[in-house]
Parts: structure tokens; C-alpha cells; sequence
């Protein structure tokens, strides 16, 4: 019997492949303590070796996603404490970035009533991110007298326009889904009262699909963007080549053998049976 997914600050509900995973600070509107932060590395390195799990959905209890860094326990707390601020900084680029980024397994944000500030993090590190069309976004920090910091402003430059970020980081003004969907800041924008079903629908899809070519994917585009065309060539023949030897389900022999000889499935419209 393993042990429980038991945690102060995050609610994790494991149904059928996917991981619904909850910050669960409602009171304060989800702001991201110390102690939120070492949950979420506990419970996303345990997520990611978990043969129950095939997609982890990240989303938040109460009025909103997440109101960003906590500014009484994050900030002001730790701010004569040295030593302990090292380890909160580690720790919430561990899981936000660290982690999630690179997660084996795809991870959707889904993301409602609100999400500011440090909140983008984890927001640009899953694959994808629904949201509610009512959504309310903001890079707030200027309105404090902080700079986007973190990883934020680099993670927000590699994801939506120079002029987009300038505009956002620059004046802290809020924004909707719909406009997050414009700029591609997000997968989707979709009515607040389906974005559960929405959600689920494309982690459900996800399931249907060969977990080592997900991952292999995964990897291949977000390693191969930092690369030359030579090394990006040479590193995705070898990814290629890893992909097929960790594959224990066969995926690439089983997809070619149902079209060329049973003629079972196309391809180009769906996925071989797994
Ligand atoms: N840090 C610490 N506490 C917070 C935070 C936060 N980021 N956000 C909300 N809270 C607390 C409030 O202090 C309040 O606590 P209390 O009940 O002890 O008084 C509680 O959560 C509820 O907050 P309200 O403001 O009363 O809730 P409301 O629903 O009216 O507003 C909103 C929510 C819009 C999110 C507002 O709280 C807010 O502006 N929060 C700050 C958002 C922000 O700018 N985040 C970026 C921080 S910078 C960074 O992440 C790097």
C-alpha cells in the first residue's frame, strides 16, 4: 500500500490517469507560502513515478488559480532570514520551473477566477493552460514597486510577444482569458462553466496516447529550441533512437502493423490501439 497523498497545502485526487492537483490555501486566495512550495516538490516528484498517473492537471481551491507569491510568508517574513530564503527560493523554482517544465508526464494548468504575479510560472511551465474566459490575469509586481522576478520574466519573453510582455509587465495592468488566449500566453480560453469538462476532455485525450512518444515530444521540442540545426539534428536522431528502445508497449511497431497490415486505424485522424 503506498502512502496517502496527504498535504497541508495541496489537494491531490487521483481518478482514472490523471492527477487532479489543487493549492489549497482558499483563505489567502492561494498565495504561494514556504510550506506550499516544499508540498508541491514532495508531491510532484512522487507525481511523476507514479505508475497511476499519465497527466497531471494543476488548478486551485477556492475564488482563484493562485494571487502569485505571498507577500506576508515569502517576502516580508524571510526577508532578515538568509539562510531560510535560500531554501524558499530553491524550493518554489523546484517545483515551478524545475519540475514542471521538464515533467515527464503532460501537465495542463487550468486555471479560474485569477492569476497574478509568481502565478505565471507555473502557468507557462505546464504544456498547456485552460482557462476560464472570465479569467483575470496580472503581472502585479510593478504595482508593489518589484520587478517580475523569479524566472518570470524570462519564462514570459520565450512565451508571448516583446510587445505584449512590455505592455503587461510595464503598466501591471489585469487582463481576461481572451486575451491571454490572443497572445498565446494560454492553450485556450473557454466559458468558466466548462472548463472542468474542457479540461478534463484533453487530459482524457492525452491518456488515449503512447506515453513514451509524449514524453520523447515533450523533451524533443523543449530541448531542441535551445540548439543549432546541427546539434538539434543529431539530438533528435538519438531522441528518436532512445524513444523507441524505452517504448515497452511497442507503440511504433503496433502503429505501423495496424495500418499497413489490419488497416485498423488512419493515422492522420487517430491514434493506433494501445
Ligand atoms: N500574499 C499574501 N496574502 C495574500 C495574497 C498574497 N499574494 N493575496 C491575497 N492574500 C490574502 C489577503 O491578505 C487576505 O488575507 P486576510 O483574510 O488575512 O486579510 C486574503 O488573502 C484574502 O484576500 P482579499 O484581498 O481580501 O481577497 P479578494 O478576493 O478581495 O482579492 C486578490 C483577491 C485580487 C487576489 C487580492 O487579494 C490581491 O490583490 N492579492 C495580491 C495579488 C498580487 O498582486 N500577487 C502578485 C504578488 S507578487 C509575486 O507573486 C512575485
Amino acid at each position: 500500500m503506498s502512502k496517502p497523498y496527504d498535504y497541508e497545502n495541496v489537494l491531490i485526487n487521483i481518478d482514472k490517469g490523471i492527477a487532479w492537483v489543487s493549492l489549497n490555501r482558499p483563505d489567502k486566495r492561494n498565495a504561494m507560502s514556504p510550506a506550499l512550495n516544499h508540498d508541491m516538490v514532495e508531491v510532484l516528484s512522487r507525481l511523476e513515478t507514479d505508475a497511476d498517473v499519465g497527466v497531471v492537471v494543476l488548478g486551485g481551491e477556492g475564488k482563484g488559480w493562485t494571487a502569485g507569491m505571498d507577500l506576508s510568508l515569502f517576502f516580508r517574513d524571510l526577508d532578515d532570514k538568509p539562510v531560510e530564503r535560500a531554501v524558499a527560493h530553491r524550493e518554489t523554482n523546484q517545483w515551478r520551473w524545475n519540475h514542471l517544465y521538464t515533467f515527464s508526464k503532460p501537465t495542463i494548468a487550468m486555471v479560474h477566477g485569477f492569476c497574478f504575479g509568481g502565478g505565471f510560472t507555473q502557468l507557462i511551465a505546464c504544456d498547456f493552460a485552460i482557462a476560464a474566459e472570465d479569467a483575470v490575469f496580472g503581472l502585479s509586481e510593478v504595482n508593489w514597486g518589484i520587478i517580475p522576478a523569479g524566472i518570470v520574466s524570462k519564462a514570459l519573453m520565450d512565451c508571448i510577444p516583446y510587445r505584449d510582455a512590455l505592455d503587461l509587465c510595464l503598466t501591471g495592468r489585469t487582463f481576461d482569458g481572451k486575451e491571454a488566449d490572443r497572445m498565446r500566453l494560454i492553450t485556450r480560453a473557454v466559458p468558466a462553466d466548462a472548463l472542468r469538462a474542457e479540461t478534463e476532455k484533453l487530459a482524457r485525450s492525452l491518456l488515449k496516447l503512447n506515453p513514451e512518444a509524449l514524453r520523447g515530444t515533450k523533451q524533443a521540442l523543449k530541448v531542441s529550441r535551445g540548439m543549432s540545426y546541427d546539434q538539434a539534428g543529431d539530438y533528435l536522431a538519438a531522441k528518436f533512437a532512445e524513444q523507441k528502445f524505452r517504448d515497452v508497449e511497442g507503440g511504433y511497431a503496433k502503429g505501423i502493423s495496424q495500418f499497413i497490415d489490419e488497416k485498423s486505424y488512419r493515422p492522420a485522424f487517430e491514434a493506433y490501439s494501445r
